[in-house]
């Protein structure tokens, strides 16, 4: 006689069914990515019958994949590298932290209507408040990198009135043209483009140099010497600690690196799908199992 099965089954928050609610992120690569461990353990710890998962998109189907997950009633997306900036004319709607930043990383998608949020920039100043201790007003930073997150980062570094900003860019137009912006928006904030000739507070690598374990260092030690610097943040955080990070430490400079950034904006954008205050101790040890495969000591 068959025997039956009585087991009580699990509570629907561990099954995927059909009342599942599905988030993903968009990016080319994303292999990389610690999104889905740090959302998912928001869910569960909500007790959310919610996933989280990572799409490679190739920028050129971009918009048919924002197309496909509002099709398919997604709750929500994240963008990163290199959709940020292309997605801010596939939304119906831009928030005023993506209209204000000109970037979109996060979309809730609602009644059928996608609208464009970014939590990237609150996202860089929490972080270095927190893993830092740098008090931005009046410090004297050097960015590199002006690329989508050099370019906001700039543009938040000023909104948090730091008296000096030094732009390096390997292409230097690009950190001109965001100097040039700077000047006008924020005339009290001195801004240059190119390496300081006085010590500064903060170094902030917003390049993509030091993800691969080849890349050259983002910083030129022939034009700025990490001693002359009391901090060093690097928005890297795979690897954990970057050539640059590991240099500044043996300077004897404070380091971070991207862990924070990422955990910040991610639980922002949990909080704009979800409308619950987001867990994050709970977000802050899945990312760190994630990324150094266990609590960081
Ligand atoms: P993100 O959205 O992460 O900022 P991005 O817009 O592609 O991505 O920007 C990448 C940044 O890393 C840019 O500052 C880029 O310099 P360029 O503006 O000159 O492209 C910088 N970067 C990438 N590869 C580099 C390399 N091999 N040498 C120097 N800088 C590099």
């Amino acid at each position: 006689m068959p025997r039956i099965n009585l087991r009580v089954p699990p509570p629907a928050t561990n099954l995927i069914n059909a009342a599942t609610r599905l988030c993903a992120v968009f990016g080319w690569p994303i292999k990389q990515s610690a999104s889905p461990a740090m959302h998912n353990a928001a869910f569960a710890h909500h007790g959310l019958n919610w996933r989280y998962v990572a799409c490679e998109v190739d920028p050129k189907n971009l918009r048919a994949a924002i197309e496909g997950v509002r099709a398919m009633n997604f709750a929500g997306i994240n963008l990163t590298v290199p959709h940020k900036l292309l997605a801010v004319d596939m939304v119906d709607e831009l928030d005023a932290s993506a209209k204000k930043w000109g970037a979109v990383n996060t979309i809730k998608f609602e009644n059928g209507r996608a609208t464009g949020f970014n939590t990237d920039a609150e996202a860089i100043v929490t972080s270095l408040r927190e893993d830092l201790k740098v008090g931005l007003r009046g410090a004297k930073v050097l960015l590199l990198g002006a690329g989508g997150a050099g370019r906001t980062a700039a543009l938040k570094l000023a909104t948090e009135n730091v008296a000096e900003l030094f732009l390096v860019n390997r292409t230097a137009s690009k950190a001109e043209e965001i100097a040039g912006e700077i000047k006008k928006q924020f005339p009290l904030v001195k801004v240059f483009v190119g390496y300081p000739e006085t010590n500064v507070d903060l170094i902030l690598n917003a390049t993509s140099l030091g993800l691969k374990a080849d890349d050259a260092s983002p910083l030129d030690k022939q034009q700025f010497s990490l001693a002359q610097a009391a901090a060093v943040y690097d928005m890297i955080y795979r690897p954990a600690e970057t050539p640059l990070l590991a240099a500044a430490k043996a300077a004897g400079c404070q380091t971070a690196n991207g862990i924070g950034m990422l955990l910040h904006q991610g639980a922002k954008a949990f909080e704009i799908w979800t409308g619950k205050p987001a867990p994050l101790e709970v977000m802050r040890r899945a990312l760190e199992e994630n990324i150094y495969g266990g609590t960081k000591s």
